[in-house]
């Protein structure tokens, strides 16, 4: 299977962003051909920093090589890179509907967000996201929960411009969403009723590169209900629940036996373990990332070489494009 999905280079990659997406895609990468991409133009959709842009996208490489992604198996590469992104995204901007884009979720929560930035990109973003999808003829699209939306746009632009312009046959397959089973929306640790978010404040998130310290005060600090037991409830004890949910992907344990080894010894003593999983876990992702920050020349070799990669699929598939569309 053709594999395809991708990272904003804003804040950092936490949690959410792992166990939801990165995860996954260390898996995939075994038995099929994928594709992972940095998604700059993505990112300039809501306020940024030029001057840390590059920066933030070496940061994201480096996540990614940490948590596993073999630059032998998977293409790696740089949205803005490969052209013919933006020329897609165009194109099927011709045929987007606005009213699908006004109705999408991100959408209307990030106009909230950014009152006063409400750019005509942002509107947009899930065209380009399309774009990036149908560009390599995607077949699945790993992410979390609240990138489906997105995902089931891109099959209704793909059946649109199969219906329009190849006789209705198949030339873009609509892409799957594939989302893990638990982890798809990690939740926020200093508000549970929201999921944990790259732009809110960092005592909210995890990042796969935070310091012992820091991973230990933000576990003991998250919010929780007024109870004491363990117990897995998203209704009544949403802090908690999503809690035992991060306990259980870490340590592969299912969550009723987590449940039975804290049964009667209270939140301070599940934390106090949590916060000690989450250390032992991400303790490789620390190293490693020392490890590629000394090895530049290397990293950025990892992004030519798929950048070429990419090219070559981005730039034969635009060539169908243009001919179905009556370009040339
Ligand atoms: P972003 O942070 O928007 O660049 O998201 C990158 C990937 O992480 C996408 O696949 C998202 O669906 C996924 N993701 C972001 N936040 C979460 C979260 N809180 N829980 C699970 N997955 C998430
Ligand atoms: N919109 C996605 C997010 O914020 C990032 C993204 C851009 C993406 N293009 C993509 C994900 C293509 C999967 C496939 O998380």
């Amino acid at each position: 299977m053709r594999i395809f999905s991708g990272i904003q280079p804003s804040g950092a990659i936490h949690l959410g962003n792992y166990l939801g997406a990165l995860k996954q895609w260390v898996n995939l990468q075994e038995k099929n051909e994928c594709i992972f991409c940095i998604v700059d133009w993505h990112a300039l959709t809501v306020p940024y920093n030029p001057q840390e842009l590059q920066k933030s996208i070496s940061e994201k490489l480096i996540a990614y090589l940490a948590a596993g992604i073999d630059p032998n198996k998977s293409i790696i590469f740089v949205q803005s890179q490969v052209k013919e992104h933006a020329e897609l995204a165009w194109l099927l901007n011709t045929i987007c509907p606005i009213g699908e884009l006004e109705r999408m979720t991100q959408y209307k929560d990030k106009s909230k967000k950014y009152k006063d930035n409400i750019n005509a990109g942002l509107l947009n973003y899930p065209v380009l996201m399309a774009a990036d999808i149908l560009l390599y003829k995607t077949q699945a699209v790993p992410t979390g929960k609240d990138q489906e939306q997105h995902v089931e746009l891109t099959r209704t632009l793909a059946r649109k411009f199969n219906q329009k312009f190849s006789n209705k046959e198949e030339f873009f397959p609509e892409p799957d969403s594939i989302m893990p089973e638990y982890g798809a929306k990690i939740m926020s640790l200093t508000d549970p009723k929201k999921k944990m978010s790259k732009s809110d404040d960092p005592k909210s998130y995890i990042s796969l590169f935070d310091a012992p310290e820091s991973i230990t005060k933000k576990i003991m600090s998250a919010e929780t209900d007024s109870g004491k037991d363990v117990i897995y409830n998203v209704t009544k004890k949403p802090g908690i629940s999503n809690l035992l949910v991060i306990y259980s992907l870490l340590t592969e344990k299912s969550i009723k036996d987590i449940e039975t080894e804290f049964r009667g010894k209270g939140y301070g003593e599940f934390k106090k373990s949590l916060a000690q999983v989450v250390i032992n876990y991400l303790e490789p992702f620390r190293r490693k990332k020392k490890e590629f920050e000394t090895k530049d020349s290397y990293v950025k070799e990892i992004l030519e070489k798929g950048q070429a990669r990419a090219r070559v699929i981005a730039e034969a598939t635009m060539k169908e494009v243009r001919e179905k569309m009556g370009l040339i």
